[in-house]
């Protein structure tokens, strides 16, 4: 189904923002900014609204999360909103029993690791995305030329939690499954794939611009077995989102993350994205050069420096700006997410510097 009429980039409100037109490949458009991880803990009013709801409820109840949405954009004045949301919502939505432990993580009672686990992993159904579409829609509305970004995790990352039954260093439950049952391995991605397939789509027909698929611990596999085993299922993730498109024709631009990725990122662009995210191991101009010249990037200040004296971390952005000039399109970001511990002052000078210079 492409996106429907009113659909922001239909409207015309979100297609011509510097965003957008960054991640299609036109540098003319100022160089935009937002955070990854920005609506969160570094910030006091999202403390203070989370005192009284567990994260995965604030998730799924719409005016929170639409709220908690808004909050870094008005703060920061950054130029796209990301939805406030998980990776793990997905599994919630499908009825599995998960729960995001404060400085823990996602947790599984129940991990999936045998054939027989495999009965517990039913459709998302299309009701289930319900909340998520409307707290969409109430962001989109406040937004007005603003774009809000959909995201969700790849299959690899969103597995190692089902598999694991929680952050892991080594993710070795997962790769030992990922050598020793390809079937089951291929079942349980594809499951993932499917689910993040509809979340991610149910945020963008419900009005997001632009979409970032997370796969942060791709970078624990090497590119062989990212290339055999990891990949597929984010290409048929992908494939199962070609139908967002515009009137024109063109598709939601599509943002790929991943850390400790350097040594495979146009793997990471062949799965079918449009745009590569990139961590702070590699700079820009070389992933520009890595990427054959062609690829729009989004990065990659090095939140390591945030805390850094104003002046340090001012010759840094100055760096990443520069790097980034050479690529068909750049979004300024950071190479993760924003710490916990980050001043949020800083996240609102950074965006101010970037407006004033980063043209
Ligand atoms: O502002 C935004 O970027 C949107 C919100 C967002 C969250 N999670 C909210 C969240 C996004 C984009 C994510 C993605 C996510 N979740 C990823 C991929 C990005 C990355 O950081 O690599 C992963 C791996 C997860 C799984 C997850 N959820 C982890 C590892 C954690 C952190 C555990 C911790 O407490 O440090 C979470 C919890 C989580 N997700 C929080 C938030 C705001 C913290 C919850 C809290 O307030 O305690």
């Amino acid at each position: 189904m492409t996106l429907r009429p009113g659909h922001p980039l239909n409207s015309g409100a979100s297609a011509s923002s510097a965003v957008v037109r960054q991640l299609r490949g036109d540098q003319k458009a100022a160089r935009p900014v937002w955070f990854m991880r920005q609506a969160g803990r570094s910030l006091p009013e999202y403390r203070a609204l989370r005192e009284r709801y567990a994260m995965l409820e604030s998730c799924v109840t719409p005016d929170i999360a639409a709220e908690i949405t808004l909050q870094p954009v008005r703060r920061h004045g950054v130029d796209a909103a990301i939805f406030f949301s998980d990776i793990v919502v997905p599994f919630l939505l499908a009825g599995i029993d998960v729960e995001i432990q404060s400085g823990v993580g996602p947790v599984i009672d129940q991990p999936v690791r045998s054939h027989r686990d495999l009965d517990r992993l039913r459709p998302l159904e299309a009701h289930s995305l319900e909340p998520i579409a409307e707290a969409v829609s109430q962001v989109v509305q406040e937004l007005g030329s603003t774009p809000l970004i959909a995201f969700g995790g790849a299959p690899f990352t969103l597995a190692s939690y089902l598999i694991e039954g929680g952050p892991s260093k080594d993710l070795a439950i997962t790769r030992a499954m990922m050598s020793e049952d390809r079937e089951l391995w291929d079942a349980v991605l594809t499951w993932c794939a499917d689910i993040t397939a509809a979340f991610i789509s149910a945020q963008v027909h419900a009005g997001a611009s632009a979409l970032q698929l997370f796969d942060s611990w791709a970078g624990k596999l090497g590119a062989q077995d990212y290339v055999s085993s990891a990949a597929p299922h984010s290409a048929a993730l992908f494939s199962q989102l070609d139908d967002l498109v515009d009137d024109s024709g063109t598709r939601v631009p599509r943002i790929h993350f991943g850390l400790g990725t350097a040594e495979f990122l146009p793997e990471m662009l062949a799965v079918g994205a449009d745009a590569i995210g990139v961590d702070a191991t590699i700079t820009l101009a070389k992933a520009h050069a890595a990427l054959g010249g062609e690829v729009p990037l989004q990065g990659n200040i090095d939140v390591g420096l945030l805390d850094a004296p104003w002046e340090v971390l001012r010759r840094h952005l100055d760096d990443v700006l520069e790097s980034g000039r050479v690529a068909p399109g750049h979004v300024l970001n950071l190479s993760h997410g924003v710490p916990k511990d980050t001043d949020p002052d800083v996240l609102t000078k950074i965006v101010d510097y970037v407006h004033e210079v980063g043209s």
